[in-house]
């Protein structure tokens, strides 16, 4: 029997496939590249280029191949451009999702762990953020989310579908390996973004805001190692097949971090400058997000192993050395 991984050619997704085969899982991909790169997937598993929101695509792959259990990541996850653009967050997110839950149905595959975030909550009234409390999004793409964890809880009422939403905080970070790291065109994130100013394509880093009611007045994020959150979609899955309960889990390290504090630790790994301007607010963004993780810890077994910021950085610093224009270069 085999696991798929659904965006598994995407930045999470390729490190969950090389967990997942390293924890002996058979691993086939299916993903439409459209952010995804096929370098990135794992050469020992079997790939699909298929988009979730093709029905016949879906099915194929339930047929050709014997799937135990599913790992959902295709969906658009930028904060800013679900803003712009919220009807495509709609379309990939929730229609995508809608067409995979019905072919899983029609299948008879009742395991899915999949891509939920701390965009969920919103503005948190606290923190660390506890999965017990209030979600209120502020941005579309944190809506879409939370609408799909709600699709999930009434698909498993109806027809019997075990799900675990994993909620992730800020995933960055590469593969210790170097074998691959996080590659997006255009790039929003943070880390790859301070990353490039060292790397010669940018002058400066724009700091999106220092009037949040913070410590330095930027937003404070909890940073998370792609490692990290791959692991816990093994045991999460894990769970699953061993007959546990659908289940919702924060992923963070429980520290929160602001823009410049992250600027900082940068330019101590980079030894480069890193020269920033401070520039007006990017829509959407919440002052705070930190987790408390104790749930996944307690209940997964999860156990981060790359939890200093300074290992995160040092990890996304090497990859992106080697790789200053991500994957495309290897288009080329
Ligand atoms: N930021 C800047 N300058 C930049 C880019 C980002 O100041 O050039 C700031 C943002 O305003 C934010 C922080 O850096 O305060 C982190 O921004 P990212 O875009 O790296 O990440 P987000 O916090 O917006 O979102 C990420 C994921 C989401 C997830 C969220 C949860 O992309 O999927 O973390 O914390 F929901």
């Amino acid at each position: 029997m085999a696991i798929l991984v659904l965006g598994g050619a995407g930045y999470i997704g390729s490190h969950t496939v090389y967990e997942l085969i390293d924890a002996g899982r058979d691993v086939v991909v299916a993903d439409n590249l459209q952010t995804g790169f096929r370098q990135a997937v794992h050469p020992r598993a079997r790939f699909y280029q298929a988009d979730i929101r093709d029905r016949a695509a879906m099915d194929r792959i339930f047929e050709e191949e014997q799937i135990e259990g599913v790992v959902h990541f295709a969906a658009s996850s930028q904060v800013g451009e679900s803003m712009t653009d919220p009807l495509k967050y709609y379309d990939n997110n929730l229609c995508g999702t809608t067409v995979l839950l019905s072919s899983m149905v029609a299948h008879g595959v009742d395991k899915i762990v999949f891509s939920s975030t701390a965009a969920t909550y919103g503005e948190p009234k606290r923190v660390p953020i506890l999965e017990t409390d209030p979600t209120s999004p502020t941005n579309c793409y944190g809506e879409t989310k939370l609408a799909m964890e709600r699709m999930m809880g009434w698909v498993s009422r109806a027809h019997g579908l075990k799900y675990v939403a994993l909620r992730y905080f800020n995933a960055c970070g590469a593969h210790p390996s170097g074998a691959i790291g996080e590659g997006h065109n255009p790039e929003t994130h943070l880390v790859p973004i301070i990353l490039q100013v060292p790397n010669g394509q940018r002058e400066y880093v724009s700091i999106f805001g220092e009037d949040y009611p913070t410590k330095d007045g930027t937003c404070v994020r909890d940073y998370i190692h792609v490692t990290d959150l791959a692991q816990a979609h093994v045991l999460a899955l894990d769970h699953l097949l061993r007959g546990g309960e659908s289940d919702v889990f924060n992923l963070g390290n429980g520290v929160g971090f602001t823009v410049k504090e992250v600027i900082d630790a940068a330019r101590a790994v980079t030894g480069h400058p890193i020269p920033a301007q401070v520039s007006p607010r990017r829509a959407g963004d919440p002052a705070q997000l930190v987790a408390s993780s104790e749930r996944a810890k307690a209940v997964l077994g999860w156990a981060p192993r790359y939890d200093e910021l300074e290992t995160i950085l040092s990890t996304a610093w090497s990859w992106h050395r080697s790789h200053p224009n991500g994957y495309e270069e290897e288009k080329a």
